[in-house]
């Protein structure tokens, strides 16, 4: 079991009302409850962290991330999950996620856009050729992963819908579906789920719609059929389940910024100089391995990504 203080990786308003919230899930919290503690003998097991547990190879092959850190093993990637909308525990999540219905699935891309288009999940794995990219997340608690994701850039799907020149930002919606996602019908959150980037940091090539893992179809527990990575910024920004992108004028809201604003900023780029008011950014605990590393200048990716922040004061744009 991978154990982390519940201090630690909540934050503080929702550590204090998570009885609240528990009460708010009512008949479900029950059902998800006695899912969790005895599921059914085929679904697979929450596993320890150790990397030599991972038999399923990538679709690559490869084993290791540009930095030569090791894959975190699926079994890990797959019971190791933050989606608030079935719970605040980490483990299980694949079992409450598992009745969700994500087939069929449509995309609706709008807003400032020259082409608006509603994209079937299918469309999107048609026209877009599907890449391995092995990413490092981090999480904004302090632990870290290394995933394979299978995926396309969100800026060839931006291309397609042609962006006005009033478009500055991009706006992200999950899925909303309380009756199937039982943390959605807590008032705890400004649901559904949704994010946003810069139009600039959207195009960015680094930046992925991932539809898979491990050469697989995406798990629902990680945010299928088909959710954001972006992995020079804290692991909320790559919002799950998406239904909904729109172009917009404005900086939009998101979840996290509008919950809890001094908390987490709209960039939340990974900044081991920028510690979170309540604890500090500096280290990670990468699952799998023993004590703590040191966090890096935008999760690693600085050489591609710094120059998008040029002359902006990153303690001040958290
Ligand atoms: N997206 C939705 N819709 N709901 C969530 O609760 N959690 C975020 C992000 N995307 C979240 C979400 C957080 S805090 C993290 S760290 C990552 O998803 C975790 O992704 P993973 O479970 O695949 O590791």
């Amino acid at each position: 079991m991978i154990k982390i203080r519940s201090s630690e990786i909540t934050p503080e308003h929702v550590y204090l009302n998570r009885r609240q919230f528990m009460k708010g899930l009512g008949a479900a919290a029950v059902s998800a409850a006695v899912l969790t503690a005895c599921g059914p003998a085929s679904a697979p097991k929450p596993s320890g962290p150790t990397p030599t547990l991972d038999t399923t190879p990538p679709a690559s092959g490869t084993q290791s991330d540009e930095l030569g850190d090791a894959l975190t093993p699926y079994e890990v990637i797959t019971n190791y999950n933050n989606y608030y909308e079935f719970s605040y525990d980490k483990e299980g999540i694949g079992q409450l996620a598992a009745n969700l219905p994500i087939s069929p699935w449509a995309v609706a891309v709008g807003g400032l856009v020259k082409n608006p288009k509603t994209y079937g999940l299918e469309d999107l794995l048609k026209k877009f050729d599907q890449q391995e990219r092995i990413y490092r997340l981090r999480c904004v608690e302090g632990w870290s992963m290394v995933i394979p994701w299978m995926g396309f850039t969100l800026a060839q799907l931006l291309k397609e819908v042609e962006p006005t020149s009033d478009a500055q930002y991009v706006a992200f919606q999950t899925l909303s579906d309380p009756d199937n996602m039982p943390g959605q019908r807590s008032p705890q959150f400004d649901w559904p789920y949704s994010e946003g980037l810069r139009l600039d940091e959207a195009l960015h090539d680094l930046t992925l719609l991932a539809t898979g893992l491990y050469g697989k179809e995406l798990p629902k527990q990680d945010g299928a059929p088909i959710r954001l990575v972006v992995p020079w910024k804290y692991g909320f920004k790559s919002i799950k389940a998406i239904v909904k992108i729109d172009l917009v004028a404005e900086q939009p809201k998101s979840l996290w910024n509008t919950s809890a604003p001094h908390e987490y900023g709209f960039y939340s780029n990974v900044n081991p100089d920028v510690a979170h008011p309540r604890w500090s950014q500096s280290t990670e605990r990468r699952i799998g391995e023993a004590g703590r590393r040191k966090t890096l200048p935008f999760n690693g990716y600085a050489e591609e990504v710094a120059a998008l922040y040029d002359g902006m004061d990153l303690s001040k744009y958290y």
